[in-house]
Protein backbone atom coordinates (compact mmCIF):
# COMPACT_ATOMS: atom_id res chain seq x y z
CA UNK A 1 0.00 0.00 0.00
CA UNK A 2 2.79 2.39 0.54
CA UNK A 3 2.86 3.80 -3.05
CA UNK A 4 -0.45 3.69 -3.41
CA UNK A 5 -1.06 5.68 -0.05
CA UNK A 6 1.54 8.36 -1.84
CA UNK A 7 -0.23 8.64 -4.29
CA UNK A 8 -3.88 8.90 -3.84
CA UNK A 9 -5.86 10.56 -0.91
CA UNK A 10 -9.09 9.19 0.94
CA UNK A 11 -12.36 11.53 -0.49
CA UNK A 12 -13.95 12.49 3.08
CA UNK A 13 -17.80 12.56 1.53
CA UNK A 14 -20.68 11.59 3.26
CA UNK A 15 -21.15 9.34 0.54
CA UNK A 16 -17.75 7.17 1.32
CA UNK A 17 -18.64 7.53 5.27
CA UNK A 18 -22.02 6.31 4.65
CA UNK A 19 -20.89 3.26 2.23
CA UNK A 20 -18.23 2.45 4.36
CA UNK A 21 -20.79 2.72 7.57
CA UNK A 22 -23.39 0.75 5.93
CA UNK A 23 -21.28 -2.36 5.34
CA UNK A 24 -22.97 -5.28 7.22
CA UNK A 25 -20.61 -6.04 10.11
CA UNK A 26 -20.90 -9.15 9.70
CA UNK A 27 -18.87 -8.80 6.44
CA UNK A 28 -16.63 -7.01 7.93
CA UNK A 29 -15.82 -10.23 10.30
CA UNK A 30 -16.20 -12.70 8.39
CA UNK A 31 -14.04 -11.63 4.81
CA UNK A 32 -11.16 -9.52 6.18
CA UNK A 33 -9.18 -11.52 3.54
CA UNK A 34 -11.27 -10.76 0.48
CA UNK A 35 -9.80 -7.12 -1.31
CA UNK A 36 -11.74 -5.90 -4.14
CA UNK A 37 -10.76 -2.98 -6.02
CA UNK A 38 -13.66 -0.93 -8.46
CA UNK A 39 -13.23 1.50 -10.81
CA UNK A 40 -15.47 4.72 -10.28
CA UNK A 41 -17.90 5.85 -7.66
CA UNK A 42 -20.74 2.61 -8.05
CA UNK A 43 -17.62 0.73 -7.16
CA UNK A 44 -18.34 1.36 -3.31
CA UNK A 45 -21.30 -0.76 -3.84
CA UNK A 46 -19.81 -3.90 -6.12
CA UNK A 47 -17.07 -4.30 -3.55
CA UNK A 48 -20.07 -4.42 -0.84
CA UNK A 49 -22.13 -7.00 -2.33
CA UNK A 50 -18.74 -8.59 -3.69
CA UNK A 51 -17.48 -8.80 0.04
CA UNK A 52 -21.21 -10.08 0.98
CA UNK A 53 -21.07 -12.86 -1.61
CA UNK A 54 -17.34 -14.04 0.15
CA UNK A 55 -19.13 -13.79 3.09
CA UNK A 56 -22.07 -16.43 2.57
CA UNK A 57 -19.32 -18.91 1.28
CA UNK A 58 -19.12 -17.71 -2.91
CA UNK A 59 -16.41 -18.39 -4.72
CA UNK A 60 -14.28 -15.42 -6.00
CA UNK A 61 -15.84 -15.50 -9.56
CA UNK A 62 -18.83 -15.69 -7.61
CA UNK A 63 -18.41 -12.34 -6.16
CA UNK A 64 -17.35 -10.28 -9.38
CA UNK A 65 -19.98 -11.14 -11.39
CA UNK A 66 -22.53 -10.56 -8.22
CA UNK A 67 -20.42 -7.21 -7.98
CA UNK A 68 -20.58 -6.20 -11.00
CA UNK A 69 -24.26 -7.00 -11.38
CA UNK A 70 -25.12 -4.19 -9.11
CA UNK A 71 -23.94 -1.86 -11.35
CA UNK A 72 -25.29 -3.69 -14.64
CA UNK A 73 -28.84 -3.60 -13.00
CA UNK A 74 -28.38 0.21 -12.01
CA UNK A 75 -30.45 2.56 -14.40
CA UNK A 76 -28.69 5.33 -13.01
CA UNK A 77 -25.30 4.19 -14.34
CA UNK A 78 -25.90 5.30 -17.95
CA UNK A 79 -22.48 3.79 -19.20
CA UNK A 80 -22.99 -0.21 -18.28
CA UNK A 81 -26.04 -2.47 -18.18
CA UNK A 82 -29.66 -1.83 -17.65
CA UNK A 83 -29.53 2.59 -18.96
CA UNK A 84 -26.90 2.21 -20.39
CA UNK A 85 -26.47 4.87 -23.50
CA UNK A 86 -27.57 3.46 -26.88
CA UNK A 87 -24.98 3.46 -30.12
CA UNK A 88 -25.99 5.95 -32.62
CA UNK A 89 -29.10 3.92 -33.69
CA UNK A 90 -30.51 3.99 -30.42
CA UNK A 91 -29.71 0.10 -29.50
CA UNK A 92 -28.33 -0.79 -26.10
CA UNK A 93 -25.10 -2.69 -26.97
CA UNK A 94 -23.32 -4.33 -24.13
CA UNK A 95 -20.00 -5.98 -23.92
CA UNK A 96 -18.45 -7.97 -20.69
CA UNK A 97 -15.87 -10.01 -19.89
CA UNK A 98 -14.59 -12.05 -16.71
CA UNK A 99 -10.96 -14.16 -16.76
CA UNK A 100 -10.11 -17.06 -13.77
CA UNK A 101 -6.67 -16.21 -13.10
CA UNK A 102 -6.06 -19.82 -11.09
CA UNK A 103 -7.81 -21.67 -14.91
CA UNK A 104 -6.44 -18.61 -17.18
CA UNK A 105 -9.95 -19.07 -18.33
CA UNK A 106 -11.71 -15.69 -19.94
CA UNK A 107 -15.37 -15.83 -21.29
CA UNK A 108 -16.67 -12.45 -22.58
CA UNK A 109 -19.71 -11.26 -24.73
CA UNK A 110 -19.61 -8.37 -27.41
CA UNK A 111 -22.03 -6.07 -28.82
CA UNK A 112 -24.63 -8.41 -26.78
CA UNK A 113 -28.29 -6.35 -27.19
CA UNK A 114 -31.35 -6.67 -25.04
CA UNK A 115 -29.49 -8.74 -22.00
CA UNK A 116 -29.15 -6.47 -19.00
CA UNK A 117 -26.30 -8.73 -17.29
CA UNK A 118 -23.23 -9.19 -19.84
CA UNK A 119 -21.24 -10.55 -17.03
CA UNK A 120 -22.61 -13.16 -16.51
CA UNK A 121 -23.15 -13.98 -20.12
CA UNK A 122 -19.86 -14.26 -20.47
CA UNK A 123 -19.14 -16.23 -17.06
CA UNK A 124 -21.22 -18.78 -18.52
CA UNK A 125 -19.76 -18.51 -22.12
CA UNK A 126 -16.34 -19.37 -19.75
CA UNK A 127 -17.95 -22.27 -17.94
CA UNK A 128 -19.93 -24.14 -20.60
CA UNK A 129 -18.28 -23.49 -23.56
CA UNK A 130 -14.72 -23.97 -25.19
CA UNK A 131 -14.64 -20.60 -26.69
CA UNK A 132 -13.83 -17.76 -25.22
CA UNK A 133 -16.16 -14.54 -26.62
CA UNK A 134 -19.45 -14.89 -28.04
CA UNK A 135 -20.86 -12.27 -30.39
CA UNK A 136 -23.73 -10.47 -31.72
CA UNK A 137 -26.62 -12.48 -32.37
CA UNK A 138 -24.84 -15.43 -31.47
CA UNK A 139 -24.53 -13.90 -28.11
CA UNK A 140 -27.92 -13.15 -27.62
CA UNK A 141 -28.84 -16.66 -28.75
CA UNK A 142 -26.61 -18.55 -26.04
CA UNK A 143 -28.17 -15.95 -23.81
CA UNK A 144 -31.43 -16.91 -24.50
CA UNK A 145 -30.53 -20.52 -24.74
CA UNK A 146 -29.05 -20.11 -20.52
CA UNK A 147 -32.02 -18.83 -19.60
CA UNK A 148 -31.84 -15.21 -20.16
CA UNK A 149 -34.62 -12.94 -20.51
CA UNK A 150 -34.84 -10.52 -23.47
CA UNK A 151 -35.66 -6.88 -22.28
CA UNK A 152 -35.91 -3.49 -23.32
CA UNK A 153 -32.55 -1.52 -21.60
CA UNK A 154 -33.33 1.75 -22.53
CA UNK A 155 -35.21 3.44 -19.85
CA UNK A 156 -37.04 6.85 -20.18
CA UNK A 157 -33.60 8.20 -19.27
CA UNK A 158 -31.56 7.22 -21.58
CA UNK A 159 -34.35 7.00 -24.30
CA UNK A 160 -34.74 10.76 -23.71
CA UNK A 161 -30.88 11.61 -23.89
CA UNK A 162 -30.59 9.51 -27.56
CA UNK A 163 -33.53 11.56 -28.62
CA UNK A 164 -31.72 14.63 -27.94
CA UNK A 165 -28.81 13.66 -29.28
CA UNK A 166 -30.69 12.60 -32.75
CA UNK A 167 -32.46 15.81 -32.83
CA UNK A 168 -29.23 18.15 -32.39
CA UNK A 169 -28.19 19.36 -35.62
CA UNK A 170 -24.67 19.91 -34.61
CA UNK A 171 -24.51 16.29 -33.04
CA UNK A 172 -20.97 14.64 -32.52
CA UNK A 173 -20.72 11.14 -34.05
CA UNK A 174 -17.95 8.24 -33.64
CA UNK A 175 -16.93 9.63 -37.03
CA UNK A 176 -15.56 12.89 -35.89
CA UNK A 177 -15.56 12.83 -31.90
CA UNK A 178 -16.32 11.00 -28.49
CA UNK A 179 -18.50 11.01 -25.99
CA UNK A 180 -17.72 10.52 -22.05
CA UNK A 181 -17.99 6.89 -21.08
CA UNK A 182 -17.06 4.93 -18.14
CA UNK A 183 -17.01 1.26 -17.30
CA UNK A 184 -17.41 -0.74 -13.93
CA UNK A 185 -13.79 -2.52 -14.03
CA UNK A 186 -13.64 -4.83 -11.01
CA UNK A 187 -10.40 -6.69 -9.64
CA UNK A 188 -10.39 -9.02 -6.79
CA UNK A 189 -8.32 -11.53 -4.34
CA UNK A 190 -9.43 -13.81 -1.57
CA UNK A 191 -6.22 -14.05 0.24
CA UNK A 192 -6.47 -17.72 -0.62
CA UNK A 193 -4.32 -17.44 -4.03
CA UNK A 194 -7.74 -16.73 -6.45
CA UNK A 195 -7.52 -13.97 -8.40
CA UNK A 196 -10.29 -12.55 -11.01
CA UNK A 197 -10.78 -9.88 -12.86
CA UNK A 198 -14.19 -8.50 -14.88
CA UNK A 199 -15.24 -5.70 -16.81
CA UNK A 200 -18.84 -4.52 -18.23
CA UNK A 201 -19.96 -1.21 -20.05
CA UNK A 202 -22.04 -0.35 -22.75
CA UNK A 203 -19.43 1.42 -24.35
CA UNK A 204 -19.41 5.06 -25.51
CA UNK A 205 -22.70 6.53 -26.08
CA UNK A 206 -23.98 7.06 -29.84
CA UNK A 207 -21.57 5.02 -30.79
CA UNK A 208 -21.38 3.06 -34.53
CA UNK A 209 -23.04 -0.24 -34.06
CA UNK A 210 -20.43 -3.19 -34.00
CA UNK A 211 -18.26 -1.46 -32.70
CA UNK A 212 -15.75 -3.20 -29.98
CA UNK A 213 -13.16 -1.65 -27.71
CA UNK A 214 -11.67 -2.96 -24.89
CA UNK A 215 -13.89 -3.85 -22.25
CA UNK A 216 -14.61 -7.43 -23.36
CA UNK A 217 -11.32 -8.05 -24.89
CA UNK A 218 -9.10 -10.66 -22.51
CA UNK A 219 -5.27 -8.53 -21.92
CA UNK A 220 -7.50 -5.35 -23.08
CA UNK A 221 -10.42 -4.56 -20.58
CA UNK A 222 -9.38 -7.00 -18.19
CA UNK A 223 -7.03 -9.74 -17.55
CA UNK A 224 -5.63 -12.00 -14.15
CA UNK A 225 -3.19 -14.49 -13.51
CA UNK A 226 -3.10 -15.95 -10.24
CA UNK A 227 0.58 -15.81 -10.09
CA UNK A 228 0.63 -12.42 -10.80
CA UNK A 229 -2.26 -10.33 -10.45
CA UNK A 230 -5.12 -9.25 -12.22
CA UNK A 231 -5.99 -5.75 -13.90
CA UNK A 232 -9.11 -3.65 -15.48
CA UNK A 233 -9.13 -0.56 -17.35
CA UNK A 234 -11.82 2.32 -17.75
CA UNK A 235 -11.45 5.06 -20.33
CA UNK A 236 -11.50 5.61 -24.26
CA UNK A 237 -11.15 1.99 -25.01
CA UNK A 238 -10.57 2.47 -28.64
CA UNK A 239 -6.96 3.57 -27.74
CA UNK A 240 -6.17 1.48 -24.85
CA UNK A 241 -7.45 -1.91 -26.61
CA UNK A 242 -3.86 -0.83 -28.54
CA UNK A 243 -2.00 -0.93 -25.63
CA UNK A 244 -3.50 -4.32 -24.62
CA UNK A 245 -3.14 -2.30 -21.14
CA UNK A 246 -4.59 -5.01 -18.63
CA UNK A 247 -2.05 -7.79 -20.00
CA UNK A 248 0.71 -5.29 -19.71
CA UNK A 249 0.13 -4.56 -16.16
CA UNK A 250 -0.26 -8.22 -15.25
CA UNK A 251 2.81 -9.15 -16.85
CA UNK A 252 5.29 -6.35 -15.41
CA UNK A 253 3.34 -7.24 -11.62
CA UNK A 254 4.70 -10.84 -12.77
CA UNK A 255 8.17 -9.42 -13.30
CA UNK A 256 8.08 -7.91 -9.68
CA UNK A 257 7.12 -4.11 -10.05
CA UNK A 258 4.43 -3.19 -7.06
CA UNK A 259 0.86 -2.86 -8.85
CA UNK A 260 1.11 1.18 -8.61
CA UNK A 261 4.37 1.00 -10.27
CA UNK A 262 2.55 -1.44 -13.40
CA UNK A 263 0.02 1.12 -13.46
CA UNK A 264 2.29 4.37 -13.67
CA UNK A 265 4.36 2.59 -16.61
CA UNK A 266 1.54 1.80 -18.94
CA UNK A 267 0.37 5.18 -18.74
CA UNK A 268 3.80 6.55 -19.57
CA UNK A 269 3.77 4.69 -22.22
CA UNK A 270 0.92 5.82 -23.59
CA UNK A 271 1.59 9.21 -22.74
CA UNK A 272 4.83 9.26 -25.05
CA UNK A 273 3.36 7.04 -27.74
CA UNK A 274 -0.41 7.74 -28.24
CA UNK A 275 -1.65 10.96 -29.82
CA UNK A 276 -3.94 13.63 -28.10
CA UNK A 277 -3.21 11.41 -24.93
CA UNK A 278 -3.98 14.19 -22.37
CA UNK A 279 -7.54 15.06 -24.04
CA UNK A 280 -9.11 12.13 -23.16
CA UNK A 281 -9.38 9.61 -20.53
CA UNK A 282 -7.54 6.52 -19.55
CA UNK A 283 -7.56 4.88 -16.39
CA UNK A 284 -6.41 1.34 -15.24
CA UNK A 285 -6.52 -0.10 -11.55
CA UNK A 286 -4.59 -3.53 -10.47
CA UNK A 287 -4.08 -5.58 -7.99
CA UNK A 288 -1.49 -8.34 -6.66
CA UNK A 289 -2.46 -11.77 -4.63
CA UNK A 290 -1.50 -10.29 -1.82
CA UNK A 291 -3.98 -7.33 -2.07
CA UNK A 292 -1.53 -4.95 -2.89
CA UNK A 293 -3.13 -2.15 -5.23
CA UNK A 294 -2.59 0.21 -7.72
CA UNK A 295 -4.92 2.45 -9.76
CA UNK A 296 -3.92 5.52 -12.21
CA UNK A 297 -5.13 8.05 -14.09
CA UNK A 298 -3.65 9.60 -17.47
CA UNK A 299 -4.65 13.57 -16.33
CA UNK A 300 -5.86 15.77 -14.37
CA UNK A 301 -8.92 16.71 -16.26
CA UNK A 302 -10.73 13.23 -16.34
CA UNK A 303 -9.44 11.55 -12.32
CA UNK A 304 -10.47 7.95 -11.67
CA UNK A 305 -12.27 7.45 -8.82
CA UNK A 306 -11.75 3.90 -7.49
CA UNK A 307 -13.02 2.09 -4.64
CA UNK A 308 -11.44 -0.09 -2.49
CA UNK A 309 -12.27 -2.89 0.20
CA UNK A 310 -9.74 -4.02 1.97
CA UNK A 311 -9.75 -5.27 6.05
CA UNK A 312 -13.53 -5.58 5.88
CA UNK A 313 -14.07 -1.68 4.88
CA UNK A 314 -14.62 -0.29 1.72
CA UNK A 315 -13.96 3.89 0.69
CA UNK A 316 -13.74 5.57 -2.39
CA UNK A 317 -10.44 7.19 -3.44
CA UNK A 318 -9.16 9.46 -6.08
CA UNK A 319 -5.78 8.11 -7.91
CA UNK A 320 -3.37 10.80 -8.56
CA UNK A 321 -3.24 11.81 -12.30
CA UNK A 322 0.44 10.76 -14.25
CA UNK A 323 0.38 14.03 -16.19
CA UNK A 324 -0.30 17.29 -14.22
N1 LIG B 1 -13.58 1.29 -22.05
C1 LIG B 1 -14.90 1.11 -22.47
C2 LIG B 1 -15.12 1.46 -23.88
O1 LIG B 1 -14.39 2.25 -24.45
O2 LIG B 1 -16.07 0.97 -24.44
Amino acid sequence: MEALDRRSFLITTGAVAAAAASAPSSVAAQAPAAVFLSTWEWGVAANRRAAEVVAGGGSLLDAIEKGINVVEDDPNVTSVGYGGLPNAQGEVELDAGIMDGATHRAGSVCNLHKIKNPISVARLVMEKTRHTTLAGDGALQFAIAMGFTPMQLLTPKSLEAWLKWRSSPNRESFWIDREHHDTIGMVGVDGRGQVVAGCSTSGLAWKIPGRVADSPLVGCGYYADAAAGAASATGNGDVMSNYCTSMRIVTRMGQGLHPQEACDEVMGVMAKTAPNVRSDMYCVIAIDPRGEIGAASMNVAQPLQYALWKNGQGALHTAAPFLH
